[in-house]
């Protein structure tokens, strides 16, 4: 994609003129130019603002809040494009990265503690193409409740804190001569995205899935009914790569290995 062109937005008017360069950080090429704003138009564009405050001020709050969320989903709609422009202006697409995948189904289990799936289920293995993109089809997560059969139940129990960790997708990105880059992703409509056991959710890890209703069509013929998609770019820094070994090296025999929902049982902290 090339960079777009950039202009001042000023009392209600586009204005185009000369500015800046923006440079390709990879190999300092001038992509694109910002426009360098003038003392007079600063302050006709603060004037503006104050004329447009007072209007703003006057809108009812349901107004407002229509506005407000319409500018959020225009975002959200424009949310690749947007990406690839920070990614031209801050970074570079990535090829050839590995990227491993991995989640637990919509029981909330991985498949190595669910008999029932079948081996290496909810995994898979991906490589990125020369924009740095992959992509997949799969199912949206659940969130799980983690073994409390060791010390770290008894620290929870003694805490009052349940045991469930939100819906997530793991990544793992590996290339030579990146950080290998490990991290969750979460569903936003997860009920324990504040309270997760493992402290692990960050705003900027909380995908930004879009629900389309059943006669908006999905880029594969066969899904029916309501699908989600959810589009995310990782930052991967420079570095040395180094592959982690894999913890798991056996599967459940039994659904015994369902670890058990704990219930948060917090005391007030100041009660008599
Ligand atoms: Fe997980």
């Amino acid at each position: 994609m090339t960079y777009p062109e950039i202009r001042l937005f000023i009392d209600g008017a586009w204005v185009a003129q000369a500015g800046d360069p923006v440079l390709n950080p990879a190999n300092e090429e001038v992509i694109g130019e910002v426009p360098r704003v003038t003392p007079a138009q600063l302050e006709e564009a603060v004037s503006a603002a104050s004329r447009g405050f007072e209007i703003w001020k006057r809108t009812a709050p349901d107004k407002r809040a229509e506005i407000i969320l319409g500018a959020a989903q225009l975002l959200r709609t424009r949310a690749r494009e947007i990406g690839e422009i920070i990614t031209l202006e801050q970074g570079k697409p990535i090829a050839d990265a590995e990227i491993d995948v991995w989640h637990s189904s919509t029981e909330g289990l991985y498949e190595n503690q669910d008999p029932s799936q079948a081996d290496m289920n909810l995994r898979g293995k991906f490589t990125s193409d020369s924009d740095g993109r992959f992509w997949f089809r799969t199912i949206k997560p659940a969130g799980y409740p983690i073994p409390i059969n060791g010390p770290v139940g008894a620290l929870l129990k003694a805490q009052g804190r349940h045991n469930m960790r939100p819906a997530h997708l793991h990544f793992l990105i590996y290339k030579e001569g990146y950080k290998t880059h490990i991290s969750q992703v979460y569903s936003p409509d997860d009920p324990f995205l504040e309270t997760d056991v493992q402290f692990g959710v960050t705003k900027a890890l909380i995908a930004p899935y879009i629900k389309h209703a059943a006669d908006e069509k999905a880029p594969a013929d066969d899904v029916t009914g309501e699908w989600w998609s959810m589009d995310y770019t990782f930052n991967v820094d420079a570095g040395v790569a180094k592959l982690p070994r894999p913890p798991i090296q056996e599967k459940a025999t039994s659904s015994d290995a369902r670890p058990q929902y704990l219930p948060a049982d917090r005391k007030p902290a100041l009660a008599e």
